[in-house]
């Protein structure tokens, strides 16, 4: 079986409900193309930042980028999402309404690092900005830091220039590691997360802060 039909089946198996593993059924070849316009749309994204990457280590013999992860959203967190938002699960509900469906992680060296790339990805003439949301300068009451971009990419077809939204999380080191961390805990079935457990965790998204600023005055002192 090749890869493609392989992940169909496992969003098939994912499913729960008859409705929508017809819906699949039916739809099939028309979300395994949605899905890989999606993927180019992330593929390209994923491009620019390696490029800023490779351009900014050249001028300051350092890289600001640290690693990239990305990911497509699931067939059936697509549904769910749908369904929770009182949305039909069409192809014009996901793509009109549905900001998440591709997905990259931006994990930064430095805090400043975070806004350099992101002013440099807005600045290109293909990209245009759909959301921002600094949760750098105004934290999360859980404590997250991030700074979240949605944009809109262009994927040139054969015909047709097709803009697609991609949703991109930039944050540190320390940023990711607090981010990380603290989903594996929280969302743990069949445990009790307290509210002392929660304010521990805030101290740690605090100490993380301070980590980062530290960092960031070391750079800043070096000029780098
Ligand atoms: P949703 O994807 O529907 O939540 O949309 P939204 O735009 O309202 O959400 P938000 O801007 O809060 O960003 C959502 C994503 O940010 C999540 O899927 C997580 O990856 C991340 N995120 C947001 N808040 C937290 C948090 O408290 N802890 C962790 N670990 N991640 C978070
Ligand atoms: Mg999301």
């Amino acid at each position: 079986m090749s890869t493609n039909e392989e992940r169909i089946k496992d969003e098939i198996v994912a499913f729960s409900d008859v409705m929508a593993m017809e819906w699949i059924a039916r739809r099939g070849a028309e979300i395994e193309r949605l899905m890989a316009y999606y993927r180019c749309a992330m593929m390209e994204i994923e491009t620019k930042f390696k490029v800023l990457d490779q351009e900014y280590s050249l001028q300051h013999d350092r890289n600001p980028i640290n690693d990239i992860k990305t990911r497509l959203k699931r067939m059936a967190s697509i549904k769910e999402k749908l369904e929770r938002k009182g949305l039909p699960f069409t192809m014009e509900a996901i793509e009109e309404n549905l900001n998440d469906v591709a997905g990259i992680r931006v994990v930064c060296s430095f805090a400043d690092d975070v806004y350099t790339l992101a002013d440099a990805l807005l600045k290109q003439d293909d990209i245009t900005l759909i959301k921002k949301k600094d949760y750098i300068k105004a934290p999360k009451k859980s404590g997250y830091r991030s700074l979240h971009l949605v944009v809109a990419v262009p994927i040139f077809l054969e015909n047709e220039k097709r803009p697609m939204k991609v949703e991109i999380q930039l944050r540190t080191i320390a940023m990711d590691c607090w981010a990380s961390l603290e989903h594996q805990l929280k969302y743990k079935k069949d445990r009790t997360f307290t509210k002392a457990m929660e304010s521990e965790l805030l101290l740690c998204a605090e100490l993380s802060t301070q980590l980062d600023e530290k960092m960031d005055s070391l750079r800043a002192g070096m000029d780098i």
